[in-house]
């Protein structure tokens, strides 16, 4: 919604309830206050004092050069030491797909080392698809173990950004549109990871929600969307799982580089939040010298086009001190900020440090875990899956994404890895050596390289694909279909073409791939479509013939195993979608408002109305809804109570309720609880997020579920006070297993 009508309609409504005297809603001040009752994990103790006597020691045997040298990348992945001191290098590793190998210290080139293969985790989607917090623990644990075995002080990860648009080509690794999950997924898996002497880098603060134009675009966001939306999980990252480090991100905000944005840095970050940790730059996202430091920024880093000391906080920053353009206590404070995480993570004093290790049968098997908890089941209309196999023997398995790996690609990090099996190596491992499978690429992943935004352009439109299906590869498509008892298609994308530095140009299929599936299923009709894809995509027409369909993610080192443990039943699908699909690009926020992707300033128009929140305010019916997975088998849900009836600011709700396990497979729910305020006098969504719970029920059993809601979750931001206000009244509390299927609903009151 635009500004200006925000504004106008919430006065109109405003007065309409004051002068009919209906509900008028006061409003509560939230105080921060710790839920006692909610399950979380405990992150490790902060306390930067701690170390204060001896950083103070240490500070005061440096030199400004030795200070400085700390300040920037002395290498593409470490900031300087001071040897004789006994300070080590800070010493990073990209992620968030796991530990990526070594790169060369002074290029991009990989280093060649031959013990730097790693797990292969599943991407972002993946993992908030499993909606599962003890697997988001799991994640950062494990993978901080292989970041331990690299000797690595830091992670950069876990990306966070609210998916604003189904086009971002970052879309695959960042979690979801919905800021609740996001900060749900977030914390345990920050914590899980600093378990290990290791510190997260949480990127990319903030406001960095496109690829287009990423480097300069200024981007506009009112106050209350952006506490709302897009700064929660970056509070969470602080507040409740201690994060020891931020990325800054590439481009503006209000005006102001990311990497220089006293507002986010200092007033938001650090004075608000308390962050004690480092803020490290993106790669080359510094653009000043004095201004950045002063603004909030600890750590530069980048690609160097001759050595590191033409940095901004290298040799022209010791020329700034020298000249006093800037304080050495200002320059002091950056550094003892690094030596802080130094000597929490244990890097210095390191006894006792863990010692992790790497690309584990056991680590595989984490991998597998949430891999298998991932995959979303779209439609199963005939009950086709799980497959029966009696009577089969044989089964065409087509498409490029059968075989296609993703653990390396695009422009993005990624990672090395020795396992990563495809769904065709998958189904091999798992079905009985009776049947006989026969594989056809059908299409081909092809790129025309002489039309502008070709694969590796930064920043500009996404890859230019050819969307013409290869005469011979079809035709053995449709042999292996004719020849086979079934077909699966292997469809979707792949991280060339989803990749960072560029946003896609459509939400098409490309390749041709939806003509191949028309063509093989006419063929076959007995076939089930599985997409592989970080983001969503056009698959209205795919939906609309396909029976069965079935959602799988950039699944990780076992993601063929765990999508064939889901296809042949061993594994009953529990994902949900972390976001919405929908039936036509304009039907997303962003695009339908014309504010994507601008040019030099962009404004997120659609306001606090991300995601599902616009498609169901707005009533427009999306292809998926968010939330929204099927199971092998049936649940129900009953007896919805709440523990009272009112409640003031400071309470949390107990919402309870059963799940009843009514097929005949065992298997995972989320319940998922929305709130909706009917009354509200301030624009809301028509409803939001605000609790989940993921819950295994056996067949036939029935399982008594309480989702704790602390009152403070209802809060709106003022953007007038500059607080977060609890109105009083009437809320409905909404429990279902997607924003589109609510099956239980009650109302509570607030004082
Ligand atoms: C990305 C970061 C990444 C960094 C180092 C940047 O282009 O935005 O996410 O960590 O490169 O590879």
């Amino acid at each position: 919604m635009n500004k200006n009508i925000l504004v106008v309609t919430t006065i109109g409504l405003l007065f309409s309830l004051q002068s009919c005297k209906q509900e008028v809603k006061n409003d509560s001040v939230i105080t921060e206050t710790i839920n006692p009752l909610e399950k979380t994990y405990q992150p490790k103790v902060f306390d930067a004092s701690k170390f204060e006597t001896k950083i103070n020691s240490l500070i005061s045997q440096m030199t400004l050069e030795e200070k400085i040298g700390m300040l920037h990348g002395n290498s593409m992945f470490s900031t300087g030491g001071v040897e004789r001191l006994g300070i080590p290098e800070l010493k990073m590793a990209d992620g968030p797909l796991g530990v990526r190998e070594e790169i060369s210290r002074d290029s991009w080139a990989a280093a060649g080392w031959d013990n730097d293969f790693a797990t292969y985790y599943p991407a972002g989607g993946g993992l908030s698809a499993t909606w599962n917090i003890d697997l988001a623990y799991v994640f950062g644990n494990s993978v901080g173990q292989e970041l331990r075995a690299r000797d690595k002080d830091m992670l950069l990860s876990p990306a966070i950004n609210i998916i604003r648009t189904p086009l971002g080509g970052r879309t695959y690794e960042y979690f979801t549109e919905d800021p609740f999950l996001n900060k749900k997924i977030s914390v345990p898996l920050i914590i899980g990871l600093q378990d290990n002497d290791v510190m997260a880098c949480v990127k990319h603060f903030a406001a960095n929600n496109q690829e287009t134009n990423r480097d300069f675009v200024d981007v506009q966001i009112d106050e209350r969307t952006l506490r709302e939306i897009y700064l929660p999980a970056y509070k969470a990252a602080v507040t409740e799982a201690n994060a020891y480090s931020l990325m800054g991100a590439y481009n503006k905000f209000r005006g102001e580089y990311l990497c220089e944005n006293d507002y986010m840095l200092n007033k938001v970050l650090r004075d608000e939040w308390g962050f004690k940790g480092v803020v490290v730059s993106d790669w080359a996202a510094v653009h000043s010298t004095v201004k950045t430091l002063e603004n909030g920024l600890d750590i530069e880093m980048g690609t160097p086009t001759t050595n590191f000391n033409e940095f901004l906080l290298a040799d022209r920053l010791i020329a700034a001190a020298k000249a006093g353009d800037i304080s050495e206590e200002e320059i002091d404070e950056h550094v003892k900020r690094i030596l802080t995480v130094l000597f929490q993570v244990k890097a210095i004093d390191g006894e006792g440090r863990v010692k992790g290790s790497i690309a584990t049968e056991a680590h595989y098997k984490d991998a597998y875990d949430i891999a298998a908890e991932s995959i979303v089941l779209l439609k199963n209309d005939n009950h086709v899956l799980p497959l029966k196999l009696e009577g089969i023997k044989s089964i065409a398995v087509i498409g490029n994404n059968a075989t296609k790996k993703n653990a390396l690609g695009g422009f993005g990090a990624g990672v090395k890895t020795k396992r990563e099996v495809t769904p065709l190596e998958g189904l091999k491992n798992r079905l009985p050596e009776s049947i006989t499978i026969n594989y056809a690429e059908g299409y081909l992943e092809r790129y025309d390289d002489k039309k502008k935004g070709k694969l590796g352009d930064i920043t500009l439109n996404g890859p230019v694909t050819i969307d013409e299906l290869d005469a011979t590869k079809l035709q053995e498509a449709i042999d292996a279909a004719k020849k086979s008892d079934m077909v699966i298609i292997f469809a979707g994308s792949n991280r060339d073409y989803e990749t960072e530095a560029s946003d896609r140009r459509s939400l098409e299929l490309p390749f041709a791939q939806e003509e191949l599936i028309n063509k093989v299923r006419a063929v076959n009709p007995n076939t089930i479509v599985v997409m592989i894809a970080g983001a969503p995509f056009d698959i209205v027409d795919i939906s609309e013939k396909s029976p069965t369909l079935v959602w799988s993610w950039f699944n990780g080192s076992e993601g063929g195993n765990a999508l064939a443990d889901v296809l042949l039943g061993a594994i009953n699908p529990s994902g949900k979608l972390p976001w919405t699909m929908p039936k036509k690009l304009e039907d997303s926020p962003a695009h339908a408002t014309h504010s994507f992707p601008g040019d030099k300033s962009v404004t997120y128009t659609e306001g606090i109305l991300v995601g599902y929140r616009w498609f169901d305010t707005n009533k427009i019916e999306p292809l998926y809804p968010f939330g929204y997975g099927l199971s092998y088998t049936n649940f129900e849900f009953s007896d919805l109570k709440t523990d009272k009836k009112t409640y003031k600011a400071s309470d949390v709700i107990e919402a309870t309720f059963t799940i009843k396990n009514a097929g005949d497979a065992d298997g995972k729910e989320v319940a998922q609880l929305y709130v909706s305020d009917p009354k509200s006098y301030v624009e809301k969504a028509a409803q939001e997020l605000k609790g989940f719970k993921k819950v295994f029920v056996k067949t036939g059993a029935t399982e008594l579920v309480t989702i704790q809601l602390p009152v403070k979750e209802l809060a709106y931001y003022n953007e007038v006070k500059k607080e977060w206000l609890v109105e009083s009244g009437t809320y409905n509390i909404k429990i279902g297993n997607s924003s589109r299927s609510i099956k239980k609903e009650i109302q509570i009151n607030i004082e």
